[in-house]
């Protein structure tokens, strides 16, 4: 089996993706900026280590994100197809394209590299993972009340993601796949709730709506996904294994 390479392994959504490729039996070059056991270092970036890194393989799964993603995007497809990989999957998120915010211009702009690129891909969109959901609570851990925002959001357990991306990964390029997001979707006030409980948090819940293009196309669903839904594990699931045995 040739390896497959996984950037951004190191990340939220990378560690549970390379664990299920090495369960699944596949060599894993996992790209850091860093060096350690079991890493690949590299920098998509600089370019520095890239070659190296792509060399060889015939699936790349692009999961990487931090500054300058689509310069990083930029260097990762030059180097995938001068090295003349089969197959690049790459993360993006659901609504990218309709909802304003300067982080997706970038995501579209990268879905739009990628598919001009001529290296074969599939293009994958998730809603946002539950603990991000979560990291928006806790990121509030100074306020005296918690500011939830008068819209619905989907969140999808991560590692129900990682599962997905190895399974096109394993499959034929596809471009486009159709998008996946959790069990439900519920007004953030839910998961607010739900997240209050779980943490023993009492700082009451202040609603609030923003003026605003992006705010008005997340609160008429863009950042959804319609029809049956893909994720199982619920908002509360993951809250339960994130807080069990005390708070
Ligand atoms: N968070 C969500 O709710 C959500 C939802 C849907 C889709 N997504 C997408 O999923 C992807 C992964 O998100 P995440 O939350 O897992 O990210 P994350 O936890 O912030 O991890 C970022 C990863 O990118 C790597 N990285 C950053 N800059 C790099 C560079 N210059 N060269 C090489 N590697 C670099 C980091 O590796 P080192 O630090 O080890 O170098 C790290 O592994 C992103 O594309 C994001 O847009 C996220």
């Amino acid at each position: 089996m040739t390896p497959v390479l996984v950037t951004g392994a190191t990340g939220t959504l990378g560690v549970p993706t390379v664990s299920l490729l090495r369960a699944a039996g596949h060599e894993v070059r996992a790209l850091s900026r860093r060096t350690g056991p079991g890493l690949v270092t590299g920098d998509l970036v600089t370019g520095a280590g890239l070659r190296a890194a792509v060399d060889g393989v015939r699936t790349v799964l692009h999961l990487a994100t931090g500054r300058k993603d689509v310069v990083a995007a930029q260097n990762l497809v030059t180097a995938a197809g001068a090295a003349g990989v089969a197959h690049l999957v790459v993360i993006s998120i659901v609504g990218v394209d309709r909802i304003p915010l300067g982080y997706y211009r970038q995501r579209v702009a990268i879905e739009e590299l990628v598919a001009a690129s001529g290296v074969p891909f599939t293009i994958l969109r998730a809603t946002q993972f539950h603990s991000f959901v979560e990291g928006f609570f806790t990121g509030q851990r100074f306020s005296p009340v918690l500011f939830v925002p008068t819209l619905s959001v989907q969140p999808i357990a991560v590692e129900e993601v990682a599962a997905r991306l190895v399974q096109v990964a394993g499959a034929e390029p596809a471009g486009r796949v159709p998008d996946i997001g959790g069990p439900a979707a519920r007004p953030l006030r839910e998961f607010a709730q739900a997240w209050r409980r779980a943490a023993g948090v009492r700082r009451p819940v202040v609603p609030v709506t923003l003026p605003g293009r992006t705010f008005r196309a997340l609160a008429v669903g863009h950042g959804l996904v319609p029809g049956p839904a893909f994720g199982r594990t619920t908002f509360e699931e993951h809250l339960a294994g994130r807080y069990a045995g005390g708070r």
